[in-house]
């Protein structure tokens, strides 16, 4: 399994498929590059090399646990990460925290990036009570661990009708976001609250980009990211019916067809 020393901390990433057409996949928070794994199947089947990385201190990534985790510092690991892999330039897919990294990415290198996928994520930076609620998560967290992380994020994830059915997909989640480290959570939750406004950059990303959203988004509505995408001549939005905010999960069928279509006109 690839791993590297990357911007001081050792990086793992999981790669599949190969060839000029990158494609790099950013995860949410709190979770791994494994809620990637349906995609990373499909789209290396389409002839798409793919590059999912644990971003520092998740998965198997290390990280430094004095260090916070701005959404600038893991946008730099993510382009040194496709420096050491010789990858002069890739789609950028984030979700969510991942979606915040990929904004954090156009920004500090936009010779990098052929093309933008922003799902289920957003523009604005976090209004004063979730700040806050950041920052007494994190007490949280320090005192009972990541199931502390779990029992405010695991009940928004998917949409209502999932929550209460169970299964698979909320237990695999679940299973993701008890593993991670707490350490990981602890110095991520200010990143979260510091991060910057991007709803100026809007207008001025100049790549093709593709919002993609769970229609039933608990915790991002889902016109937010119609707005996001009507402030870019370059945007085009497409809704993911029947998911919430892992719509990647939720339909993936639908959102990996939706995805396949803007890849598609890219090549
Ligand atoms: C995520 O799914 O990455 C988080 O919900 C992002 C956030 O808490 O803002």
């Amino acid at each position: 399994m690839p791993k590297a020393k990357i911007n001081g901390v050792e990086l793992f990433w999981e790669e599949a498929g190969s060839g000029d057409d990158v494609l790099l996949m950013l995860h949410g928070f709190p979770l791994d590059h494994t809620m990637w794994l349906d995609q990373m199947a499909h789209f290396s089947k389409l002839g798409w090399r793919v590059i999912a990385p644990d971003q520092r201190g998740y998965g198997q990534s290390s990280h430094d646990p004095t260090e916070d985790n701005t959404m600038d510092l893991l946008a730099q690991d993510a382009a040194a990460l496709l420096d050491y892999l010789g990858v002069k330039k890739a789609v950028v897919m984030g979700l969510s925290m991942g979606g915040y990294v990929t904004f954090a990415f156009y920004r500090q290198f936009p010779e990098k990036v052929r093309a933008l996928i922003l799902a289920n994520t957003k523009a604005e930076p976090d209004a004063p009570v979730a700040r806050e609620n950041r920052y007494k998560l994190r007490e949280v967290v320090r005192q009972q661990g990541s199931t502390a992380a779990r029992d405010v994020m695991l009940p928004a994830m998917f949409s209502p009708e999932l929550h209460q059915s169970g299964g698979t997909l909320l237990d695999n989640l679940e299973a993701i976001m008890v593993r991670t480290r707490p350490t990981a959570i602890i110095s991520t939750l200010p990143g979260l609250a510091e991060r910057r406004d991007v709803v100026p950059d809007l207008p001025g990303i100049g790549v093709p980009t593709l919002v993609i959203h769970g229609e039933l988004d608990q915790l991002m509505p889902v016109e937010n990211a119609r707005r996001m995408a009507q402030a870019n001549p370059q945007a085009r939005f497409v809704g993911v019916p029947g998911a919430g905010h892992m719509s990647n999960l939720e339909n993936s069928a639908f959102f990996n067809r939706a995805v396949e279509e803007f890849l598609a006109g890219l090549k």
